[in-house]
């Protein structure tokens, strides 16, 4: 096959929650530079807006919503409204997420009291988990229904390499968030194989966005942690588009319930 139609995502009618910004932000905009048309979901009303705008100058079909991705009925009205709008919803990237904090040990390898294990506010570790982990159930359900009804239709979820392994850098309310993420993501994948509805994970390893306040914007915090990964840097949110578009087209027809890590290598160990 030609790789026009192998990737091709032109028309694809596609939500991203959490589209305003990072990674969510880079994989709408591949999608919309391909043709796709694009519904950013975002509870950063001005961010989508503006996102959503400079996208359609540069010629793409974007248009943003308020839209909590923790709120499973909000989900679900705003996705009946793309539905008749648009008369089916193809693909949905369930990004929306927030970090838990730094981890137990600072960059420079100390450790970092301010982040031990007992100063871990239960409000935090409700916050994180309740984002990170309902976001992508309630966004799940709430795209299910439509996608069974149309006969089929493509889920991303972005999980994070802490959905397999530990970390010294990020909270554990973060990581055991992302297991959970995980794990949803090949229990849907199973559920829904048989109609046709594939779901797959984005696995980042760290990704210069605005998560954390932007501290991987920082150029200490991009040398610590870029010299965890054999590849000697962190990724730019660009380098999610690939795997992106893979996942969103005909090229992955038959994978599902799979992790794809963008990490530099960071999965497999340390390197030199
Ligand atoms: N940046 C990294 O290093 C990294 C690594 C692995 C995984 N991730 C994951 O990538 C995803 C995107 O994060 P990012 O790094 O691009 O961060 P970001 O802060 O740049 O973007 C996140 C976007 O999500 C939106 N958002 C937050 N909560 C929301 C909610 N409840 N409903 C709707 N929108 C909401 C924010 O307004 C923002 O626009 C998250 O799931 C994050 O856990 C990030």
């Amino acid at each position: 096959m030609k790789i026009d139609e192998l990737f091709k995502v032109r028309d694809l009618v596609t939500i991203v929650t959490g589209g305003a910004s990072g990674i969510g932000l880079a994989c709408a905009q591949a999608m919309a530079a391909n043709g796709a048309i694009v519904i950013l979901f975002d509870i950063d009303a001005a961010g989508a807006q503006k996102a959503a705008r400079d996208m359609a100058e540069a010629g793409g079909r974007v248009s943003a919503m308020m839209v909590d991705a923790t709120d499973r009925a909000g989900l679900e009205a705003a996705m009946a409204g793309v539905s008749a709008a648009h008369g089916r919803i193809d693909v949905v990237f369930a990004n929306a997420g927030i970090s838990g904090g730094p981890g137990f040990l600072a960059m420079d390898g100390a450790r970092n009291p301010a982040a031990a294990m007992e100063s871990a506010s239960p409000e935090v570790w409700e916050r994180v988990l309740r984002v990170n982990i309902l976001s992508v159930a309630a966004t799940l359900a709430a795209a299910a229904p439509q996608m069974k009804k149309q006969g089929g239709g493509r889920i991303i979820v972005t999980s994070s390499v802490s959905a397999t392994k530990t970390e010294t850098h990020v909270a554990t309310a973060y990581v055991a968030s992302k297991g959970a993420v995980g794990q949803i993501v090949r229990q849907a994948a199973l559920e829904l194989a048989g109609y046709n509805i594939n779901v797959n994970a984005l696995a980042p390893g760290p990704t210069a966005t605005n998560i954390a306040g932007g501290r991987l914007k920082d150029a200490a915090a991009q040398a610590g942690f870029g010299a965890l990964a054999p590849m000697r840097r962190i990724a730019q949110p660009d380098d999610m588009q690939g795997a992106a578009l893979f996942l969103a087209s005909p090229a992955s027809a038959f994978v599902t319930g799979v992790h794809i890590a963008v990490d530099g290598g960071l999965l497999l160990g340390r390197a030199d």
